[in-house]
């Protein structure tokens, strides 16, 4: 996800674009830039690192000056965060500049046609072909609208661009396909941008551009077009949202725009690895003999992103029948650890910033051993010091308490595990295929589950004032069960405590009294009747229990106050399911508190001291 912008009028464009970015930076924040026409060139500025370096860079817009542009902020995908890699990218001659959200799936064949034509690249992007394909084009004779839609005959993928031309200096091209784009129409210009935010200063007047159509601005004017340059009529709508909201997509919260994300999150990372009925995770470039090799996976984690090492342990311990430890990173780095021979280590981490998990990948490597990340954001510290990296596709999480880059996590983990599975020989072509059904289920599911989310709010308002809450589960029921409850505790600021149902006797129990809130987690069949005799221990104690298992259990309903169903899955992927339901619980508990979901107390989204 990155965002773009741009700006036609009478006012200086680099100021508007800056302020239309940082409305934007949700969508991306490893790098910036802009370029804006000058006059008689185009000039463009880029920075690595948030928005506010740009800003620095350019003393507020200042020393641009300049009434069109273009703006970008990155979410890099295709090569690291870096000013090269950032846009705006630009012909060699730097004539024709262009802004990208999207991917460009064909870029490497095109790449190699251009660099035969004797196209020089500067940058890793998918996007810089773009701009050296215009050139081509351009250079044919062709005007730019032509040559806009030529490119659009040519790329696969999805993109929005917004282009400018030196030879035509009132004008930005702007065009989409599977990525957003609105066009707004301003009093003294007009703009584009990935998102209603990035205008809602200078305009509430705004065309939302559909797939395959083409916008030309001028200061005055705002024409539309078909992908074959065929003039096509829009009409504008105006907006009546608050800037606010309209930043959150319409959502109260960040938090519960990125709840509804996970579908998309599950999606993106997984389909790209799955390649024939089987799992092909083409950056983990390890040999069938490597991995055959391994002796031992050792995780290493910091709060959820280590829970979803400890479902881990659970799936690769039983599905590849490889043991699995999982590291506190805080406790790893300072406990001397022995390592075995061919034991990799798997860093797990959205920011790839966190301190502790770096400094474990530091030792693992000194210690010679082969480090793989499962990282978010590309190109962080994490994934620099790691061997390997597996990404997760899940985009700038904005919230401090994680969801979507939580379950993308497991994910990356499922496909891993299955992968190692595979070649192991412990997995049937049979049994992959239906594991790859049930995964690729896992979104539609997801959704259904999202279609809940009233009857879960009324339910957690219940529990507003509750002062102690225990999650039990048993195996994967007791990972999912301590993501449960630090979802509940980290935002909610209500005391809760996950414990392995078969451990609560042996003291936690004194802790329940009539009317507290047990949360049990029993989605895992050969646990399930282990887990329902828990449950009625903790009610013969007066708990009140919220029960989370798969539907065809209804006979939980004997034991439990109330049920949250999940969809059948296969049991090693029922966290992907179960957590929604506890995620909404946490988020609709805070929101009944009337909390700052997004910024909860004493918490920063990346911990990058130790
Ligand atoms: C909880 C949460 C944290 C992070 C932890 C690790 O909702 O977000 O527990 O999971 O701080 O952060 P990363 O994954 O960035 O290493």
């Amino acid at each position: 996800m990155c965002g773009i912008v741009g700006y036609v009028g009478k006012s200086q464009a680099a100021p508007i674009l800056l302020d239309g970015l940082s409305k934007l930076e949700y969508r991306g924040y490893d790098s910036a830039g802009m370029a804006v026409y000058d006059g008689t060139k185009i000039e463009y500025e880029k920075a690595k690192g948030r928005l506010r370096l740009l800003s620095e860079k350019t003393h507020d817009g200042e020393t641009m000056q300049g009434t069109i542009g273009i703006g970008h902020t990155r979410w890099a995908t295709h090569g690291e965060p870096s000013e090269t890699n950032a846009h705006p990218h630009l012909n060699e001659e730097e004539t024709i500049a262009v802004v990208h959200n999207g991917i460009i799936e064909n870029y490497a064949k095109l790449k190699e046609k251009l660099i035969k034509r004797g196209y020089n690249f500067k940058s890793e992007t998918d996007t810089e072909v773009v701009a050296h394909l215009l050139d081509y084009y351009y250079k044919q004779g062709n005007d730019p609208l032509t040559c806009v839609t030529k490119v659009m005959h040519r790329v696969e993928g999805a993109y929005a661009l917004g282009i400018i031309f030196a030879d035509y200096p009132d004008q930005i091209y702007s065009v989409r396909k599977d990525s957003p784009l609105i066009v707004g129409l301003g009093k003294d210009g007009n703009l584009i941008a990935s998102d209603v935010p990035a205008v809602l200063k200078y305009t509430r007047n705004v065309y939302f551009i559909e797939n395959e159509e083409i916008a030309r601005l001028t200061e005055d004017t705002i024409e539309f077009f078909d992908v074959d340059g065929q003039p096509i009529e829009k009409e504008a709508k105006t907006i009546d949202w608050d800037v606010d909201a309209a930043e959150k997509g319409g959502y109260d919260h960040f938090m519960i725009k990125e709840i509804h994300e996970e579908p998309k999150t599950v999606r993106d990372t997984l389909n790209p690895r799955i390649k024939n009925d089987t799992v092909d995770i083409e950056e983990l470039g390890m040999s069938d003999d490597e991995i055959k090799s391994i002796s031992r996976i050792r995780i290493v984690a910091c709060g959820s992103a280590y829970h979803t090492g400890v479902t881990a342990k659970y799936v690769f311990e039983e599905m590849a029948r490889i043991p699995v430890e999982v590291d506190i990173a805080s406790e790893f780095r300072y406990r001397n650890p022995i390592l075995q021979e061919n034991e990799l280590v798997i860093a797990i981490s959205q920011s790839g910033e966190t301190a502790d998990t770096k400094e474990a990948v530091r030792m693992a490597r000194a210690m010679g051993n082969m480090t793989l990340a499962i990282v978010n954001v590309v190109g962080s510290s994490i994934a620099r010091e790691a061997e390997k990296v597996m990404y997760t596709w899940a985009g700038p999480e904005i919230s401090v308490a994680t969801t979507k880059a939580y379950s993308a996590q497991l994910i990356a983990l499922y496909l891993l595990a299955m992968k190692f599975a595979d070649v192991r020989g412990l997995l049937s072509a049979d049994e992959m295929k239906s594991l790859i059904t049930d995964l690729k289920k896992l979104p539609e599911q997801i959704e259904m589950l999202l279609g809940n989310k009233e009857r879960i709010q009324k339910f957690a308002n219940r529990f507003v004032a509750a002062k102690d809450v225990f999650f039990i589960g048993r195996g994967i029921d007791y990972a999912i069960a301590m993501e449960g409850s630090l979802k509940l505790k980290e935002i909610s600021y209500i005391h809760s405590e996950a414990y392995a149902a078969g451990e609560l006797k042996h003291g936690t129990i004194s802790l329940i009294e009539e009317g507290t809130l047990v949360g049990a987690v029993a989605t895992q069949e050969n646990v399930y009747a282990k887990t329902v005799s828990n449950i009625v221990e903790c009610k013969t104690r007066g708990a009140f229990i919220l029960a989370v298992t798969t539907v065809g259990h209804e006979d939980i309903e004997e034991v439990a106050d109330y049920v949250m169903y999940i969809p059948q899955t296969n049991r090693y992927f029922t966290n992907s399911l179960a957590i929604i339901p506890l995620q909404l619980f946490g988020y609709y508990v805070s929101v009944g508190k009337g909390f700052d979901v997004d910024h909860p107390r004493n918490l920063a989204k990346s911990v990058t001291v130790e």
